[in-house]
């Protein structure tokens, strides 16, 4: 402890002293300081001087001395200050503790080691005076100082600068400073070692100065260190009481954002798309969480989330698997099926080979659309199914950019996110009723679906990135390539399915469709029976299709029927063709007798449509007029054409039948072709109606057992048509004995062994030869045959 002290106490000095080394502090003249004194030959000077003057030297160290060593003399500072000794304690443990009080300052002369004791022999160093008012110029900035530190508030005390403005006296004012200091030995050493009271002041001044200045940094420190803690704990208290308030409402937005950064990590996506993904989970984080901006950012996150990158099913390449399989779903279609297994075949050679892509072209009903799905399920893959029928819109297949709001991907991404896979097997259905208007092509961008070179960074406007489609069979249905556009039809393979005969049909439904259709209806096989012959009478009185789509209808009905007399009465059914009636009613398509009589004027022609073979009737009447032809029935241009082609060759050869050249000039015929539902074009119905228009010339009836297609030219030559198996088929629906045909659509008959052999097929050349079949004798009926 540091006290002030008057010089009043001084005594009377002799010139040897014993000397008591200080470790850790100066000691001023006027200070007074308790002492602690271990060492034995100290203490031995201490009482030696106690019996004379009371007086010691107190000399400090210059370093720390360890506790063993003890001090050597050069140890020591060689100016101190003499102390009078005011108290001594002896502490029982051993050692004293004295009181001492700064007396004078002064210099060693000379240590002297005598008696055990440390002694030095010294010289008074009296402290030069100085001007009062240059001291008082001194104290005034002291004060100055003082005032500063208690108005900044770094102060040693609240009443240091009061305490200071009441003292006058420089030395006075300079020992109160220096009770306060924590100065350093070396320090405190050259401010008692100062020559002048001046020096001395100043120097009181200048480390005061010093502790204001580090006070004044440690102060800055610490609140610069206090204001970024409180910046960062005002901001982390936000951030949690944002988290709070979301989770109140169920809007777990960092959480979330957290997690798609997590998910993106483990997702396989290149790396292009990452960065962009990226891109949008950052300005989600830094949009309001409520804006229109953040939900189409979300939305958008979440699409990209639940796409399937990456993830790809393993094939099953099992030969005798898919059979099975395709088997089980499907009858016959033999010939699309071995193209499967071909497939699977190479696949099984090349893993990563090429898939192909296979267009299914045929009637409604013919099993295009569930053989697609049943191909998936014998190869394990995933199915989705995207119908094209009536598309217009490009943004349909290419996505809407997501400026839109509502903005969608297009179908094919869409498809992919419900599979779950990356490579499914898509049916593209009803390729042939795409559209295309202002809203631009929608065909052009399926073009780049089906392009193998491009489709692999296919391009979705609303993902706004490439997405990989290669991996993707597809499989495209369409009633009528001739629709399709031709680029488009270059991509695929064309396999074409026909419509199925009563037998083939009967088949169909004995063995998949009923059997469905039970199981569909929660029954079982015991609960019904529908026999073969029911099957006839659904299929030659029920339906005229050349698919299976209506029949399959008609059993499911049928099942219904079964179903609620199971339940209302607990009984079992059997159809048989005699109760159909009761449960369907009456016949649908029946059999007009009118349309099997031989008329004049009338030929069964054969067409091919979209929906399957057609047999339409043309008629052709005479009227008087002025030899004009008039045609009716919404006749395409070809169609036209080729009628006119046949009046021509009935003028052209009128003498042949016996006809009166005459007739012409005065008459017009007229050709109708009803059934207006049915599109009516092409060339192939030119010999049918020449035996209409030949017919009603001559008065001679068509023989209605024959139905008849084949292109007519000018000098009567029968030329070839296509759709021969349709038209075959629809000849048998419609019961008719005999068929006509070019001679040069033969080779077509080798392919369908199977549908011709109970079915009169008649090859012709020359129109002659038609003619003399069908064209009955006058007053003549044919023989009916069915
Ligand atoms: N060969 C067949 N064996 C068993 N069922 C068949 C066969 N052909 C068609 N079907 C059945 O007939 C129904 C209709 O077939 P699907 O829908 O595939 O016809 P589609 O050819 O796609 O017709 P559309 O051209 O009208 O789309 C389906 O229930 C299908 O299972
Ligand atoms: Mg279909």
């Amino acid at each position: 402890m540091k006290t002030l002290l008057n010089q009043s106490n001084q005594g009377t000095m002799p010139e040897v002293f014993s000397v008591i080394p200080t470790m850790d502090v100066v000691i001023f003249p006027r200070i007074i300081v308790p002492l602690l004194v271990l060492d034995e030959k100290i203490i031995k000077g201490v009482n030696q001087s106690l019996d004379s003057s009371k007086m010691v030297l107190l000399l400090a160290a210059k370093n720390q001395v360890d506790d063993q060593g003890g001090i050597g003399t050069s140890d020591l500072h060689q100016i101190g200050t003499i102390a009078s000794i005011m108290r001594v304690i002896q502490i029982p443990e051993g050692g004293i503790k004295i009181l001492v009080q700064g007396v004078q300052k002064a210099r060693v002369l000379e240590i002297l080691t005598q008696d055990e004791m440390l002694q030095a022999s010294v010289e008074k160093i009296e402290q030069e005076l100085n001007d009062q008012e240059e001291l008082a110029a001194i104290v005034s900035k002291i004060k100055t100082l003082a005032e500063q530190m208690a108005a900044s508030g770094n102060t040693f005390s609240p009443d240091f600068h009061i305490i200071l403005s009441k003292m006058q006296d420089p030395e006075r004012i300079a020992d109160f400073i220096l009770s306060h200091l924590n100065l350093t030995i070396t320090q405190a050493q050259e401010l008692l070692e100062t020559k002048s009271q001046k020096e001395f002041l100043e120097g009181v001044y200048y480390y005061l100065t010093k502790e204001v200045e580090t006070a004044e940094i440690k102060e800055k420190i610490i609140s610069d260190a206090r204001e970024s803690m409180n910046q960062s704990q005002k901001e982390f208290y936000l951030r949690e009481q944002l988290k709070a308030i979301k989770q109140q409402l169920g809007e777990d937005d960092l959480e979330e954002i957290e997690m798609m950064r997590t998910k993106l990590e483990t997702l396989t996506i290149p790396a292009e798309n990452k960065k962009e993904i990226d891109r949008q989970i950052n300005r989600l984080e830094h949009t309001a969480p409520d804006s229109l901006e953040a939900t189409v950012t979300r939305n958008y996150l979440e699409w990209i989330f639940a796409l399937p990158w990456g993830v790809v099913t393993e094939d099953n390449l099992n030969i005798a698997h898919a059979k099975k399989v395709l088997d089980e779903d499907h009858f016959g279609l033999d010939s699309i099926k071995d193209r499967i297994l071909d497939f699977i075949s190479i696949r099984n050679l090349k893993k990563d080979g090429y898939s192909p892509i296979l267009c299914f072209v045929g009637p409604p009903g013919t099993g295009k659309t569930s053989l697609g799905k049943s191909i998936a399920r014998s190869l394990g893959r995933k199915y989705g199914r995207i119908s094209l029928g009536g598309v217009r819109d490009e943004a349909e297949i290419r996505g809407h950019r997501r400026t839109y709001v509502g903005a969608m991907p297009g179908r094919f991404v869409q498809i992919i996110k419900k599979t779950g896979s990356s490579n499914p097997l898509i049916v593209i259905d009803e390729l042939d009723k795409i559209g295309a208007d202002f809203r631009g092509d929608p065909s052009a961008a399926m073009l780049e679906v089906l392009d193998p070179q491009q489709n692999k960074t296919f391009y979705d406007n609303y993902l706004g990135m490439p997405f990989d489609l290669s991996k993707i069979m597809f499989i495209a249905t369409a009633n009528n390539i001739d629709a399709v556009s031709e680029p488009l039809r270059d991509r695929m393979e064309i396999i074409e399915l026909s419509g199925y005969t009563r037998e083939e049909k009967v088949k169909i439904g004995q063995h998949y469709l009923v059997k469905k259709a039970i199981e569909d209806s929660g029954l079982e096989d015991k609960n019904m029976s529908i026999s073969d012959a029911v099957l006839q009478e659904l299929i030659a009185n029920y339906t005229r299709e050349s698919g299976v789509r209506q029949l399959e209808r008609i059993i499911r009905t049928l099942c219904s029927k079964a179903a609620r007399i199971l339940v209302e009465k607990n009984k079992l059914i059997s159809f048989v063709p005699s109760n159909i009636e009761s449960y369907l009613g009456p016949r649908k398509f029946i059999e007009e007798e009118s349309n099997k009589e031989d008329q004049i004027g009338i030929s069964n022609g054969l067409a091919w449509t979209i929906y399957g073979g057609e047999m339409i009737k043309i008629e052709a009447v005479l009227m008087p007029g002025s030899g004009k032809l008039l045609l009716t029935g919404q006749l395409g241009e070809v169609m036209k054409e080729s009628a006119q082609a046949a009046l021509s060759y009935a003028r052209a050869h009128a003498e042949e039948f016996g006809i009166d050249k005459k007739i012409f000039a005065k008459h017009d015929l007229h050709i109708h072709i009803p059934a207006g539902a049915i599109p009516k074009d092409g060339p192939s119905a030119g010999i049918t109606m020449l035996t209409a228009i030949l017919s009603t010339l001559t008065g001679r009836a068509v023989n209605a057992q024959y139905a008849m297609t084949g292109e007519l030219n000018l000098s009567g030559e029968v030329m070839p048509i296509g759709g021969v198996k349709e038209k075959i088929l629809a000849a048998k629906r419609n019961n008719v004995a005999h068929v006509i045909l070019p001679i040069k659509n033969k080779h077509h008959l080798a392919e369908i062994n199977d549908i011709t052999a109970d079915i009169d097929i008649i090859l012709v050349n020359h129109a002659n030869e038609v003619l003399e079949r069908v064209l009955l004798p006058k007053n003549k009926k044919s023989i009916k045959q069915r």
